[in-house]
């Protein structure tokens, strides 16, 4: 099957089905980029949601349904980036080689996104919930048509929301283990592992793609306007977790030191 087919069935295609369909002979066949749309196609049932969902708190999520609330925000964010990924396969072009590889990359995270979205719809369905139970949101998406280029799609993607959820990762796989919830810790520590190789599969090509000077400057450029390298942080900071991805010490300092004036950063306060 060609590639592009594949990734159009997963982002235009509204079905779960579709956002979840696999084929493991693709060919990665060539085109010019093509626009990328304003939003995935969704279906009613797991349509976006005006209405803004509340995270449930940290003394909460021994309960069921505030444990299947935590769950389903992350299932959501597994599938906003299938979706993302699915937009870079089809959007960006497949003239060179080069191309071609990196695609091989995102083709590969995106079947680990697949798995880990089965992973906690798993998991809230054995909690007595099902996805599409609670609203949500696209801000993930919102991203999307602000980034043009390959480089800076793996510098919002992998280098900003896939690095901090390494640190969303830690913190509520060990929250659930202190529950005694084993099922739990371990799904968010089979999503951990593979958000390592993830982000590094975009610390390596923006280590190819940079002009002279550091990551951490070429990174910080091809940011939006409006995102910071603090969204690239959770409410802890895992520095193991970005040495494991392949980062220097000197990113990890800069990145570790870096501050901005936006509340909604500020995560370190959000667990008070
Ligand atoms: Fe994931
Ligand atoms: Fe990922």
């Amino acid at each position: 099957m060609k590639a592009s087919d594949f990734s159009k069935e997963i982002l235009l295609g509204s079905s779960l089905d579709s956002k979840l369909f696999n084929c493991n002979d693709l060919v990665f066949d060539e085109f010019e980029g093509r626009d990328i749309p304003l939003t995935p196609s969704r279906s009613n049932e797991i349509q976006f949601s005006e209405k803004q969902g509340k995270f449930p708190k940290r003394n909460t999520l021994n309960n069921d349904s505030n444990k299947a609330l935590a769950l389903h925000f992350f299932a959501n964010h597994e599938l906003l980036a299938i979706e993302m990924m699915a937009a870079a396969l089809y959007c960006y072009p497949t003239i060179t080689e080069e191309d071609k590889k990196f695609k091989k990359g995102i083709v590969s995270a995106l079947r680990d996104e697949q798995k880990h979205f089965k992973l906690y719809v798993g998991r809230i369905n054995e909690l007595g919930s099902d996805f599409g139970d609670f609203p949500v949101n696209d801000f993930f998406w919102k991203q999307m048509p602000d980034l043009k280029t390959p480089s800076e799609f793996f510098s919002m993607m992998s280098l900003t929301f896939e690095m901090a959820n390494l640190d969303f990762c830690i913190h509520y796989k060990e929250i659930f283990e202190s529950l005694g919830d084993e099922k739990t810790s371990s799904i968010l520590n089979t999503v951990l592992e593979d958000e390592i190789s993830h982000v590094s599969i975009g610390r390596h090509w923006l280590e190819q793609w940079k002009p002279t000077g550091s990551l951490w400057d070429y990174y910080k450029s091809l940011l939006p306007e409006k995102i910071t390298p603090a969204r690239a942080k959770g409410m802890i900071f895992s520095r193991e977790a970005r040495a494991r991805a392949g980062f220097s010490e000197d990113f990890i300092d800069s990145l570790d030191n870096y501050r901005d004036d936006f509340l909604v950063t500020s995560r370190k306060k959000w667990k008070k």
